[in-house]
């Protein structure tokens, strides 16, 4: 089997993806734990559900452990929340940012540029529930190619970057 060209750093519990064991990512994660959340969606009839975050590597997308140029695509969900009480169930789940937010996402978003090799593609996804997405693309060394930015009310945004000079 050929190294995984496609490098997912902080995959959390893969929810975005239609294939969460696809061979062609490595997922990552500086976590690795089964959690009980509350979740009432759907019915469920106690009320909880349990999420598994379980990155095939432990790793911090600050200090990634690959050389320059190793991925074709990366993607960059990092958690969004700045504050987050001790119970929420959102941040157990996604993670939340600590107080030095900015210095983390800037280096992660260094390492994900650092780790792309030339023309490679990094998708960048943020939820603007705390900070404005003008701030966190403030902290990017390039800038967005395309995406849709469409406001408060949509909540989550998809960026697409290229690591094209
Ligand atoms: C928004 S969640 C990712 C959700 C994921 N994309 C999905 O589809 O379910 C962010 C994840 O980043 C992880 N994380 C937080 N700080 C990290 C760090 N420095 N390095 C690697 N992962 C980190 C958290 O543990 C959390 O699982």
């Amino acid at each position: 089997m050929p190294e995984p060209r496609i490098l997912d750093p902080c995959c959390g519990p893969r929810m975005m993806w239609f294939d969460r064991q696809n061979p062609a990512v490595l997922f990552g994660d500086c976590r690795s734990e089964t959690l009980t959340v509350p979740d009432r969606s759907h019915g469920r009839a106690d009320g909880t559900r349990i999420i598994h975050v379980c990155p095939d590597m432990r790793m911090d997308f600050r200090a990634l452990p690959f050389p320059d140029c190793s991925f074709r695509l990366v993607t960059f969900d990092p958690p969004h929340l700045v504050r987050a009480g001790a119970k929420s169930w959102l941040a157990a789940k996604y993670g939340a940012l600590g107080p030095d937010w900015r210095d983390d996402l800037r280096l992660g978003f260094s390492e994900c540029f650092r780790v792309l090799e030339p023309e490679g593609v990094l998708v960048f996804k943020w939820s603007e529930t705390q900070v404005g997405l003008r701030d966190v693309l403030a902290l990017t060394p390039w800038p967005p190619l395309f995406g849709n930015t469409s406001g408060k009310k949509a909540g989550t945004h998809w960026l697409v970057f290229m690591k094209w000079k």
